[in-house]
C-alpha cells in the first residue's frame, strides 16, 4: 500500500482539497486499495475543525464529498507512516522539515513539483478564489498520480 499525506498551514483548505481530489482520481482509475490518502496542517489553528466551506462547495460541485474531515495536525511519526508527504507552498516545506525533523529518505515535495513547476498551489485563504485553487490541486494531483503509476508499472485508465 502506498501512502500520501497532503499538508497545509490550516488543514481545512488546501490539502483537504488535495487529499478528496486524489481519493477521486483514484476511485476513478480503480486504485483506491493501493493508494492511501489523507492530509495534515503544519499549526494549530484549525485542530478539529471541519473543511472550510470554499472547499467543500468546490469539492461539491465535482461530486466529491469530504464528509467527516476534520484538521489534525502534522506529527513526526507520520515521516514513517508515509511514503509521499506533500505541501502546497514553500513555508509548509519549511514547518514539515522541522516538525518531522529533517528528511532523509527524500519524502517531502511540494504538489506542483510534480507537475514541473516550482511555484505554489493558490492560497484562497485571502482571495476566496477556490475554483484557481482547484486547477492547481487538479493539475498538481494527475501529475502525481501518473509518477505513482509509473512507479508502479500500474495502467491509468
Ligand atoms: P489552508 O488555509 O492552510 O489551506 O487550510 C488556511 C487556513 C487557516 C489559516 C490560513 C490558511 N489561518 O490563518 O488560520
Amino acid at each position: 500500500m502506498i501512502s500520501i499525506l497532503f499538508v497545509c498551514l490550516g488543514n481545512i483548505c488546501r490539502s483537504p482539497m488535495a487529499e478528496f481530489v486524489m481519493k477521486d482520481l483514484l476511485k476513478k482509475h480503480g486504485l483506491s486499495d493501493r493508494v492511501q490518502v489523507a492530509s495534515a496542517a503544519t499549526s494549530t489553528w484549525e485542530i478539529g475543525n471541519p473543511v472550510h466551506h470554499g472547499t467543500k462547495n468546490k469539492l461539491a460541485e465535482h461530486g466529491i464529498s469530504c464528509k467527516g474531515k476534520t484538521a489534525r495536525l502534522l506529527i513526526r511519526e507520520d515521516y514513517t507512516a508515509y511514503d509521499y508527504i506533500i505541501g502546497m507552498e514553500q513555508s509548509n516545506m519549511t514547518d514539515m522539515l522541522e516538525i518531522v525533523g529533517g528528511d532523509p529518505q527524500g519524502k517531502l515535495s511540494l504538489l506542483l513539483d510534480w507537475t514541473g513547476e516550482r511555484r505554489a498551489i493558490a492560497d484562497p485563504w485571502y482571495t476566496h478564489n477556490f475554483e484557481a485553487t482547484w486547477q492547481d490541486v487538479l493539475r498538481g494531483c494527475n501529475a502525481l498520480l501518473k509518477h505513482i503509476a509509473e512507479q508502479n508499472d500500474w495502467k491509468l485508465r
